[in-house]
């Protein structure tokens, strides 16, 4: 009965012999032929189990073996591919030439192909040199503008909220806050088609072809009021170009003329012949007396703030009497208008109106200056300039003036407001 298993199975065989036996004295105190039987074809079936475990054991192993030798295939198959990468790896990045190896100094790396120079070496220097060939005016420059640099820069590159302001303010820049922008400050326009070109839109460098970058910087040289929109620059007549501030800068020679002076052996005692007390610190007042000094000069501050929070009420009467602190106050508030206003005696029409004698003045009423519907509408009705009407407009212009095409959010301060009102005023009116 047990003949064909496996040493394994006897344990658990002799506990069924033990059973079949434990049945047949059953059986003897007849328990029933049944119920013999049935434990007897319990034993043919766990007997065929067995069978079918130890031939799914075979077929195991024999897998194991087959993929065994498989898998030695594979590896061979490994050692091939990474030789065949190897010889694609020496034979370098160009599909036409080989790599030259840099085997003379460290063994590392190669030299850069010609190629691959000329797609990093993207700067154009001074005089133009590296520029590549194409043209754009300032007319189109205006459109591809408004497309991908308006949203940060502004429609008439005066800026948008905090993001670089790019035209205007000329003649600030012996100010203490000067505004330095392309058209003030940049000496070489070879400087501004390499920034443009090579990083901006900000977040989609380099993706303007060379016509629209020429196009782009006619435009902000145009918004600059360096040129005239029909300005069309090219690689042809881009070194001809002078910029407003290109002598603006000096060499520094500090190596030549200063270092020496300071590199000398320093002066340690008796340095000098005589010495005499020419001033005392109480006298030329820069020690406060007592304290509470400061609590002082904040209290007088507050006091002309609020004096300058006060609406003028009839300020064409009182041009004679403007306030010089004031006139000075909105001199830099001005500073915000100066991108696109000028005011002055040889004021010209910028991209805003010149604002000479503009209180008391009808709106929209500038000579040569082409005005928006709003401001056409208003200069038909007869409307005037007044303080109220001024102060309201600049505090928001878009609010007041729906439809105006001055490009400006507003001065948020009341103060600021009322000190350039009474700057413009001191122009006349
Ligand atoms: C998403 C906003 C954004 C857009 C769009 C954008 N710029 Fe700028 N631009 C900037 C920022 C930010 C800077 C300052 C970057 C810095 O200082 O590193 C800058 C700086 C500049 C400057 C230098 C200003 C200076 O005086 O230093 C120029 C010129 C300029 N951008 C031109 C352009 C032009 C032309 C376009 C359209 C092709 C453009 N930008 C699109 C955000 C933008
Ligand atoms: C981004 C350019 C820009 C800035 C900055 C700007 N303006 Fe203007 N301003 C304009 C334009 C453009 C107009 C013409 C508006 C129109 O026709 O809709 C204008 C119109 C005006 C007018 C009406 C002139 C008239 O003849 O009726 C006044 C006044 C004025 N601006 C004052 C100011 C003052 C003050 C500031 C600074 C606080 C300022 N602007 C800042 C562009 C600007």
């Amino acid at each position: 009965m047990s003949k064909s298993l496996n040493s394994i199975l006897i344990p658990a065989l002799g506990g069924t012999a033990l059973f079949l036996g434990a049945a047949y004295g059953f059986a003897s105190r007849d328990y029933g032929q049944e119920r013999i039987s049935l434990l007897e074809d319990r034993v043919v079936q766990v007997e065929g189990h067995v069978e079918t475990a130890k031939s799914a054991a075979k077929a195991e192993t024999a897998r194991a073996s087959e993929l065994e030798a498989k898998s030695v295939g594979l590896e061979a198959e490994v050692a091939e591919l990474t030789a065949a990468v190897a010889v694609a790896r020496s034979s370098g990045g160009s599909l036409t030439q080989g790599a030259p190896q840099f085997s003379g100094k460290l063994g590392l790396g190669r030299e850069a192909h010609i190629e691959e120079i000329a797609a990093w070496d993207v700067d154009i220097v001074p005089g133009g040199i590296g520029l590549p060939e194409g043209r754009g005016d300032a007319y189109t420059g205006e459109e591809v503008f408004a497309e991908h640099c308006a949203a940060c820069h502004g429609d008439f590159a005066e800026g948008v909220g905090n993001w670089p302001v790019l035209a205007g303010g000329f003649d600030t820049l012996a100010d203490k806050d000067p505004v330095k922008t392309v058209g003030s400050y940049w000496p070489y326009l070879s400087t501004v088609w390499d920034y443009v070109n090579r990083s901006m839109p900000f977040g989609a460098a380099q993706t303007l072809d060379p016509d629209d970058v020429y196009a782009i910087v006619a435009y902000i040289l145009y918004s600059n009021d360096l040129v005239d929109d029909d300005f069309e620059l090219s690689h042809e007549n881009f070194a001809e170009f002078e910029m407003y501030n290109k002598d603006g800068f000096i060499i520094d020679d500090r190596p030549e003329t200063e270092y020496p002076i300071w590199r000398t052996e320093a002066c340690m005692e008796n340095c000098k012949d005589s010495v005499e007390i020419t001033m005392r610190a109480s006298v030329l007042d820069v020690t406060p007396e007592e304290e509470g000094n400061d609590q002082a000069g904040a209290t007088k501050a507050s006091d002309s703030n609020d004096k300058a929070a006060a609406p003028d009420p009839q300020p064409e009467t009182q041009v004679a009497a403007l306030d010089p602190e004031m006139v000075a106050k909105g001199e830099k508030v001005f500073k915000k208008c100066s991108a696109c206003h000028q005011v002055g005696d040889r004021a010209k029409n910028k991209t805003g109106p010149v604002l000479n004698g503009i209180m008391g003045q009808g709106f929209g009423a500038v000579d040569g200056f082409k005005y928006s519907k709003v401001f056409k509408a208003a200069a038909e009705e007869g409307r005037v300039w007044d303080a109220a009407g001024m102060a309201e407009f600049l505090a928001k212009p878009k609010s007041y003036m729906k439809g105006t095409k001055m490009g400006f959010a507003g001065l948020k301060k009341e103060a600021d407001v009322q000190a350039v009102i009474a700057y413009l005023q001191s122009f006349g009116g």
